[in-house]
């Protein structure tokens, strides 16, 4: 499964595909300096919570490389100055500031070796954050695969898979991992507005599996669920707070609620790195507001009256009580969620 990398390293340049273009186009975006992989962050070339964790570290480890000479004070100056401006790329997904604590704490450590030592060791570390997210993403499916019937329909909205992480995914992981089962499994897949990361990019990589799909648009979820029946909606997340509620694409919300008046299962597939505890609820989580552009416009064409006032909420909260459960990489987390998330993180 997947002949498409969402970003990898090649001799000298990062190579990141650029999802603005998904479907009609795959093409590459060839990264050079960190300032360019922080542009494709905030354009969404790279998306997606665990992504930009891993885009960011390897943004950090590139252009640290570039650093001259020996001075550890001032190495670790411009690290710092790194991962300011990564930092500032989105606000709401907590892996990007996970992967660059992750990544700073290793010059920190290193503060006694040569600074070309320690920019080898950012390069290895950036690796090792790739392909750990890769394994969390089989290992989370495997677990999450035996919550699913052998033949029924999972909801999913905008894009939780290989797109957004570095390879199989959160939520369309465990969709994998239950058709590596034999599985009979089909995915009903809402489009996300404004940008259309499920119509884009989910209806993409699942066709490219040959995992069946089929779109409909957000607010016809509900009638979906009536008329039709989900077995199961499964979603992503970008934050998950210390009491279980969970960020995730504007429109997650409505989804869990309209999954509890159905008696439909809601549950969140997302790495431990997703779990923000000093988060305490949904309320301490930031969510980020983008350009009106992106609900005034359809690449580029004006679909509105020109200068209305818009919200534009990239993200929304799911709070705890409408979660049956939070697949992670070493189990399904359920409720009591205060209790299970503390035991979670510190073991
Ligand atoms: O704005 P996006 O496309 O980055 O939003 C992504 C999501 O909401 C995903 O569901 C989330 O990051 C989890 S991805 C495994």
């Amino acid at each position: 499964m997947n002949s498409f990398k969402t970003i990898e390293w090649e001799d000298d340049f990062i190579k990141i595909l650029d999802q603005t273009r998904l479907p009609s186009e795959e093409i590459y975006l060839e990264c050079r300096d960190l300032e360019s992989v922080a542009k494709a962050i905030e354009m969404l070339s790279v998306r997606g919570a665990p992504a930009i964790g891993v885009a960011a570290a390897m943004a950090l480890a590139y252009e640290s490389q570039k650093f001259e000479g020996n001075d550890f004070e001032l190495f670790l100056s411009k690290v710092n100055d790194m991962c300011d401006r990564l930092r500032r790329t989105r606000p709401t997904a907590v892996n990007l500031g996970w992967a660059l604590k992750r990544m700073f704490q290793k010059v920190l450590d290193s503060k006694n070796k040569n600074v070309s030592d320690v920019k080898q060791i950012l390069k290895k570390e950036a690796d090792i954050i790739l392909n750990e997210d890769i394994a969390i993403n089989h290992s989370m499916g495997m677990f999450g695969q035996e919550i699913l019937p052998d033949s029924g329909t999972v909801m999913t909205i905008c894009n939780a898979g290989s797109l957004a992480t570095a390879g199989y995914g959160t939520a369309l992981g465990v969709i994998r991992a239950a058709v590596e089962k034999n599985k009979d499994i089909s995915v009903v897949s809402c489009e996300t507005r404004p940008l259309l990361q499920g119509a884009r990019l989910t209806c993409w990589e699942l066709q490219k599996d040959n995992i069946p799909v089929i779109l409909i648009t957000d607010s016809m979820a509900g009638y979906y669920m009536r008329e039709k029946g989900v077995d199961i909606v499964i979603t992503g997340a970008d934050r998950v707070a210390a009491n279980g509620d969970s960020a995730n694409k504007i429109g997650t919300y409505s989804l869990s609620i309209l999954a509890k008046e159905h008696n439909v299962p809601f549950y969140i597939a997302a790495p431990i790195s997703t779990i923000d505890v000093s988060a305490q609820t949904g309320e301490d989580i930031p969510i980020e507001e983008r350009s009106k552009n992106e609900v005034t416009q359809i690449k580029g064409h004006q679909i509105t009256p020109e200068n209305i006032g818009v919200w534009n909420p990239s993200f929304d909260v799911v709070p705890n009580k409408y979660i049956s459960g939070i697949i992670t990489e070493k189990g399904i987390l359920r409720p009591p969620f205060i209790e299970n998330i503390k035991k979670i993180v510190s073991n």
